[in-house]
């Protein structure tokens, strides 16, 4: 299957490489408005494919959709990144404009594409992609919460002193830095409640280190984080092509799920050929539900921003 991915900056070029390693995929396309950078991304990383031992044939376009028709599923990394201090919903000025564009282009060539965001304000980025693309709401989806929980995880695995695969959990609700809402009450160590391990402040500290994640890298890197943005992109990416029926927090079109209507909000569902194809809609605490109404209402105001 053909997955492009548009945006060959640090994310992007990322994804393809991630895609590419897994093997799954039989051609990524990397598309850029920077001459000659997606072409030279993709010949750069089609010469690690004999060393990296991958089949997946990586060309890049400066601009061409025609190369991407066809595609099954595209991501769209386009736009410019946060630098630090900066907040997500800061960059909406400049991206709501090249991710609107870049929809328009994506599914005039592919209409029966799944689309996949993560340019930021990505929630705001993921409606816009809803009120533009005329795609079914299946169809489109945000990635933060896969990142989100990712980080979640990592955190988790500090503060237990345990193996990464020893935990789960997961991040819902909105990705900024005040809108993540991390299931503790769910999160566990081998199937146990982490709360058995952990004290209340080792919590709160996990919790508060998970929201401010994206911020933290911003701070060391100059710039927003690629690596773990990369990887969780390409596992949705892999669900969808392999159709694994894999459960991930994305942010998609709530019609009163969570207490939610008319947004985009991170929320567990089911990812296979089709997009999304089932919510996941699981009991939260009271405090649970009043961070996610919170964070709704910060989403609306951004979302409110697209009109003007
Ligand atoms: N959702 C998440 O979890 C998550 C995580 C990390 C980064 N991000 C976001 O992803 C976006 C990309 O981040 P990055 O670090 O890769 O930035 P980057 O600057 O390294 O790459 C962005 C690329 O987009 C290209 N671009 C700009 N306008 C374009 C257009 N109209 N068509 C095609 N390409 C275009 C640029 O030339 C650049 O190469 C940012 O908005 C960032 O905030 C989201």
């Amino acid at each position: 299957m053909k997955v492009t991915v548009v945006g060959a900056g640090a994310v992007g070029a990322s994804c393809a490489e991630y895609i590419a390693i897994k093997n799954f995929a039989s051609e990524v396309v990397l598309v850029d408005i920077k001459e000659g950078y997606a072409e030279g991304k993709a010949m750069d990383l089609m010469q690690t494919a004999s060393l990296n031992g991958f089949d997946t044939k990586i060309t890049g376009t400066t601009g061409d959709y025609s190369k991407t028709a066809g595609s099954a599923v595209a991501v769209i990394t386009s736009g410019i990144p946060r630098k630090p201090g900066m907040t997500r919903e800061e960059l909406i000025g400049i991206n709501a404009g090249i991710v609107k564009d870049v929809t328009q282009n994506l599914v005039k060539h592919s209409p029966n594409i799944i689309l996949i965001v993560v340019s930021n304000p990505m929630d705001t980025m993921t409606y816009l992609v809803h009120k533009t693309s005329g795609l079914p709401k299946n169809r489109i989806i945000g990635m933060g919460g896969a990142l989100d929980s990712a980080r979640f995880k990592y955190r988790l695995a500090e503060a237990l002193n345990c193996p990464i695969s020893d935990v789960d959990g997961m991040v819902v609700g909105a990705h900024s830095d005040t809108g993540m809402v991390p299931l503790m009450s769910k999160a566990t160590r081998n199937g146990v409640p982490v709360s058995e391990f952990l004290n209340d402040d080792q919590m709160k500290y996990v919790e508060e280190e998970t929201r401010v994640g994206g911020a933290t890298l911003t701070k060391l890197l100059g710039t927003s984080a690629w690596y773990a943005p990369g990887a969780a992109v390409s596992g949705l990416v892999q669900a969808i092509v392999c159709d694994q029926k894999k459960m991930f927090p994305c942010s998609i079109l709530v019609n009163g799920e969570y207490g939610q209507s008319d947004i985009c909000m991170g929320v567990p569902v089911i990812i296979g050929k089709d997009g999304w194809e089932r919510i996941v809609d699981i009991p939260l605490t009271e405090e649970e539900k009043q961070k996610f109404a919170t964070a709704a209402e910060a989403v609306r105001a951004v979302n409110a921003t697209l009109n003007s």
